[in-house]
């Protein structure tokens, strides 16, 4: 083997080793590519969750902020960085666009002509070595 390869080589292991790092699941680096359940409470998904419903505030022309009321479904699959695949409902919450407030502390409407919530399904994609999470697909409904 030239020392090219066998530094390409070490290259792309640290890749794998700093991703199973970075998910702190070390069984998904013998288990490439195939989704995964993530606990409700993991803090990278907290993370992949807060990326996604900013996308949409910021594409929606609701006047007031949107946020996370339910998760159904969350997973993780490691392709090129890790993927999250998120099946949401997002809620309208009681803070207007305008005043900038931070979402965390946004209250849900109370039931009300106020009251609605989306379906969404969205995907983020997190580069962790570059500390990097982007919003790869968002789609919603009713
Ligand atoms: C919000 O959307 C505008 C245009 O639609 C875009 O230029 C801007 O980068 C977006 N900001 C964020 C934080 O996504
Ligand atoms: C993954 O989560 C979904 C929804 O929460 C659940 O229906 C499914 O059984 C879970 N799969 C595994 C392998 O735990």
């Amino acid at each position: 083997m030239r020392a090219y390869e066998k530094v390409l080589l070490l290259v792309s292991f640290l890749t794998v080793l700093e991703v199973a790092w970075s998910t702190g699941e070390r069984r998904e680096v013998m288990n490439p590519g195939s989704p995964s359940n993530v606990s409700k409470n993991d803090q990278e998904l907290g993370k992949a969750l807060l990326v996604a419903t900013y996308s949409f505030n910021n594409q929606s022309n609701d006047a007031y902020l949107f946020k996370t009321s339910e998760v159904d479904k969350a997973q993780r699959q490691i392709v090129k960085g890790i993927r999250y695949i998120l099946e949401v409902r997002i809620s309208r919450t009681v803070c207007l666009k305008r005043q900038g407030r931070d979402l965390l502390d946004c209250d849900l409407q109370p039931e009300g002509l106020l009251h609605q919530t989306f379906q969404c399904h969205f995907e983020v994609l997190s580069l962790p070595w570059l500390h990097l999470m982007t919003t790869i697909s968002s789609h919603c409904q009713d």
